[in-house]
């Protein structure tokens, strides 16, 4: 990429929100001067920088010889030390007085909730690891999960983690043939799942999907069913386990098994541009250390706080910062079963103010769909004990920011907007919210040990303010270590675009004061005459007019431009669709980026095609965009019905 390539960079957000005083004077870390002084020294001297931290928060059976081992692309950290990461979250909570703490405050979409201590939470794991045992299950067998988000789910992991068994969870929401590929890939013997789980107010038949699924995996030996929802299932001898008799007669101690370092501690399957999905590898000990440091400052953890992580844990997000970062913090981890708009939309603010949730993170398409139904709905709920919001998942537009700091924080909570992905295992970039400035839009700065830089296709760094590519120079302790039973997609996918360092196919610009500014997907830039427009932008321009709710905007073949632009926009609850809005739409972005963003098309819909993790479809937009339908792979969608009203929305 070229100077003359670079990628255009037109947002100007000047808004800026300094740390409020009172935040800051308990803060963990409490000023720009330490934040880079810290950073400094982590950068220059990763090994003793993460040998300190690694041996002051966390229990080591056995101490590593050697902090970092780095064959590039291949790392080792804390070589030869042996721990457990379900002791640091459970045991060494306890050894530290906080056993009769709340460990997890769960809500079901019906309403039903439970409490777990420490304590209890510790004999739950240790029953089911027991079990896990008697079933056969030895140290490096991967376990597949499928369940609802219920406590057993954080359980059946940790009890996992205990005995040396990687886990591959499965989001809920994937179907039997998702599951079928996953547990072929991994090999995996042992399925843990439920009858069901509630969303919306209907059962999901997770079963029902298992059995689907096992009919074409013959190396299944057992299926662990807990009784959620007392749906009808079909009951397969021989094959089939209730949770409870499994656990009924087991003992509440098991001692952690000493696991290597760099034992595997689960697999996580994510997309790829393939359509193959990537088992992602994390291991233990490095994942562990920085799972936890992050957790502690960014949200800068109190031993009082009440944390709630709204993602799924099927997702990495509830891998890292629902179970294994908060526990090993010692703090009360909320957890809810079910939708955001069951039985309405004031769920979460409800949940907020009955559970004095302290500590809330959540997505930016979260936020917008909240932002789409009013500002009256969370004005009914007390949401004062609220100190710090987080965002994650995709670029939070500075308009949703707004919305989220005003109407959720009450004007006084910083916001945390962390940008990271499943596979560096943990936040890469975020503000300490107690030291750093937040600009709406930016996720500011890297966290320690993070080498993080945005340079051109060859690796050189871009001056500031020039768009490029975002890179991580040096190996951190969390990141990935290899894509499950393909280590060449992994190097080349990962380590070889640009030589020796890693690729995270974002695009991103660095601002005059160091601060990050994302600009979504590479595959997501769009060459427009020689200018290449990142389309977060383009939507966050659309989003900042009054009438939007949302909107999604895909590169088109143009003849003349090369690429053009197209933009899916669903309004406000209170606006309504005209050709004088299309055109005072165009009219706002050309102001607010320059008139070569205009988009071709602007179509109005209800609601736009997204993952279930809530990221906008954009592969189906352009299909459709370009071709009029689509045909393409739809199974990890959504909604159905959003596709078929799309191709009715005129161009
Ligand atoms: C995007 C989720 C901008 C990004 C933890 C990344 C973000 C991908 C942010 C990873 C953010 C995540 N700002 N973009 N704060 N957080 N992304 O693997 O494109 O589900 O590469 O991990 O989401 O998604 P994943």
């Amino acid at each position: 990429m070229s100077d003359s390539e670079s990628i255009l960079s037109s947002m100007t957000e000047t808004r800026s929100f300094p740390p409020p005083e009172s935040f800051a004077k308990t803060a963990r870390i409490s000023s720009l001067d330490e934040y880079q002084r810290l950073h400094k020294q982590s950068i220059d001297d990763p090994e003793a920088f993460w040998a300190d931290v690694a041996e002051k928060n966390h229990h080591w059976f056995k101490k590593w010889d050697k902090v970092l081992d780095w064959q590039c692309p291949l790392a080792k950290w804390f070589v030869g030390g042996k721990t457990n990461i379900s002791y640091n979250c459970l045991d060494r909570q306890i050894e530290l007085g906080r056993g009769d703490h709340a460990a997890i405050l769960f809500e079901g979409e019906p309403g039903d909730t439970r409490e777990l201590s420490y304590n209890q939470l510790l004999a739950e794991v240790c029953r089911f690891a027991n079990a896990l045992k008697k079933l056969g299950v030895k140290k490096g067998d991967i376990v597949t999960i499928y369940m609802p988000m219920v406590p057993e789910l954080t359980v059946a992991m940790l009890a996992c983690a205990r005995i040396g068994a990687p886990h591959s969870i499965i989001f809920g929401g994937f179907s039997a043939t998702a599951i079928a590929d996953r547990v072929h890939d991994a090999e995996s013997r042992t399925i843990i799942t439920a009858d069901g789980g509630w969303r919306r107010g209907s059962i999901v038949p997770l079963k029902y999907n298992v059995d689907e699924a096992v009919k074409k995996c013959p190396n299944v030996e057992n299926v662990v069913v807990l009784k959620r929802c007392d749906n009808e299932i079909t009951w397969n001898d021989g094959l089939d386990r209730w949770w409870s008799d499994l656990v009924s007669s087991e003992s509440d101690v098991c001692e952690a098994e000493q696991c290597d370092s760099e034992d595997l501690l689960f697999i996580l399957y994510t997309s790829g541009t393939t359509g193959k999905p990537k088992g992602i590898m994390h291991t233990t000990g490095g994942y562990m250390v920085y799972t936890a440091l992050t957790s502690k400052l960014i949200f800068d953890f109190k031993p009082d706080d009440v944390y709630w992580c709204s993602a799924d844990i099927g997702w990495i997000t509830g891998h890292s910062y629902i179970t294994y970062g908060p526990l090993q913090n010692g703090v009360s981890v909320v957890m809810y079963e079910g939708a955001p708009n069951h039985p309405d939309w004031g769920r979460f603010w409800k949940i907020v103010q009955d559970r004095k949730v302290t500590v809330f993170y959540t997505a930016p398409t979260a936020v917008r769909a909240f932002m789409r139904q009013g500002t009256e709905i969370p004005a009914r709920y007390d949401m004062s004990t609220l100190r710090l919001l987080g965002s994650v998942g995709e670029p939070i537009n500075p308009e949703a920011w707004m919305w989220y700091h005003e109407h959720i924080g009450g004007s006084r909570c910083p916001i945390v907007d962390t940008w990271w992905q499943t596979e560096t295992g943990g936040i890469m970039i975020a503000p300490l919210p107690g030291a750093f400035t937040l600009k709406p839009g930016s996720a500011t700065r890297p966290f320690f040990g993070i080498d993080a830089a945005v340079t051109d296709s060859t690796g050189k760094e871009q001056p500031a303010n020039s768009g490029g590519l975002l890179v991580i120079r040096k190996p951190w302790p969390s990141m990935l270590r290899g894509i499950y039973g393909d280590m060449d997609r992994y190097r080349e996918q990962y380590w070889s675009q640009i030589e020796n360092v890693y690729f995270t196919s974002d695009a991103c610009r660095r601002d005059e004061d160091g601060n990050f500014w994302l600009m979504g997907r590479v595959d997501d830039v769009i060459n427009i005459s020689g200018h290449r427009i990142g389309t977060a932008e383009v939507e966050s321009a659309l989003v900042s007019h009054k009438s939007v709710a949302e909107a999604a905007v895909v590169g088109i073949p143009h003849e003349i431009k090369g690429q053009a632009l197209a933009a899916f926009v669903a309004l406000k609850l209170d606006a309504t669709a005209s050709d004088d809005l299309k055109k005072e739409l165009l009219d706002h972005v050309a102001k607010q980026i320059g008139a070569i963003a205009k988009p071709d098309q602007i179509r109005f819909t209800d609601a736009l095609p997204k993952t279930r993790s809530g990221k906008i479809m954009r592969r189906l937009l352009k299909e459709l965009a370009s071709t009029g339908e689509v045909k393409g792979d739809t199974t990890t969608l959504e909604d159905f019905s959003v596709v078929a009203k799309l191709s009715e929305s005129d161009g």
